[in-house]
């Protein structure tokens, strides 16, 4: 693998190797199975495969989140190393490579900028569409890989690319789980030995969802999840959401799920001191 971090010299690659199609999968680094399971979907249909790994400032509403973020740049390059290609690029910029000059634009996304993260987070998704939108305009992929765990982040990128007009194809992996079903995050590192040995709570709980909705409604089924969540010391629900997975507009009973659409059970979780997401499909009854 080749490891670039100007603009020009990935450009200068891409163009010398002229290989196609070119598979894309954005990262910002301290790189877990989630990822790699994005790379070895990108590496079974790309010839070329560029991992970028940059912790995008404009997307972190809290300061003190951004700096806390995980950074393991040297384990990166090993776990990368072992998988990557000669032919594929790690892209790991200064920040002056992506934002020679302050990005102002405010994208529109409708809905999706009003629920969920975007309510708990201000400007976070204007933030990652101008990070994942300068990343497509220097790398130009034909198919970018993201994790359906941040399934608001994909509904907001599938609808940049709608809005742009852009031609990159955009695959969504499942989510990787630890073997106690955690999702698993790049800030799962970062949760406190007893708060992860009780983390499982959250999927367990959410599963039990696909199970209460033969019988209850939404209403009871948010009630059941908050209190069996935060019933569990340093545990506490942000959020618990039944939504579609294009606009994610949260629905409020039963009647109004149509066929024609996918249904999540969207969470976020202040697991001490960490926020965590999650969600589930919910097999429509
Ligand atoms: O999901 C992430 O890690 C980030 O939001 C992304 C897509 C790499 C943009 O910074």
């Amino acid at each position: 693998m080749k490891i670039l971090s100007t603009v020009a010299e990935l450009q200068k690659q891409l163009k010398d190797m002229h290989l196609s199609p070119i598979g894309f999968v954005p990262t910002m680094g301290a790189l877990h199975k989630g990822h790699l399971s994005l790379v070895e979907n990108a590496l079974n249909s790309c010839p070329v495969v560029v991992v970028s790994i940059f912790v995008n400032p404009t997307q972190f509403n809290d300061k003190n989140d951004l700096n806390n973020y995980p950074r393991t740049p040297e384990k990166d390059m090993d776990i990368l190393g072992k998988v990557l290609r000669d032919t594929d690029i790690v892209f790991s910029p200064g920040i002056k490579e992506i934002y020679p000059e302050e990005d102002k634009r405010i994208f529109n996304f409708g809905n999706l900028d009003n629920v969920m993260e975007a309510s708990r987070r201000p400007g976070h998704f204007n933030g990652v569409a101008q990070v994942v939108s300068r990343l497509f305009e220097i790398i130009k992929p034909d198919v970018a890989f993201f994790g359906q765990k941040d399934l608001q982040q994909l509904a907001v990128i599938r609808n940049l690319v709608k809005q742009t007009g852009s031609k990159v194809e955009i695959v969504g992996n499942p989510i990787i789980r630890e073997d106690d079903g955690l999702a698993m995050s790049s800030r799962n590192q970062l949760l406190d030995a007893d708060i992860r040995s009780h983390a499982a709570v959250i999927f367990k709980t959410i599963s039990e969802v696909n199970v209460m909705i033969k019988k209850h409604d939404i209403a009871e089924i948010k009630i059941f999840v908050e209190n069996n969540i935060n019933s569990v010391s340093g545990f506490n629900v942000e959020y618990f959401e039944i939504a579609d997975d294009i606009e994610l507009i949260p629905i409020k009973s039963k009647a109004d799920m149509k066929k024609e659409n996918r249904y999540f059970g969207c969470i976020a979780v202040k697991a001490g001191n960490i926020r965590l997401i999650d969600n589930i499909e919910i097999e429509l009854v």
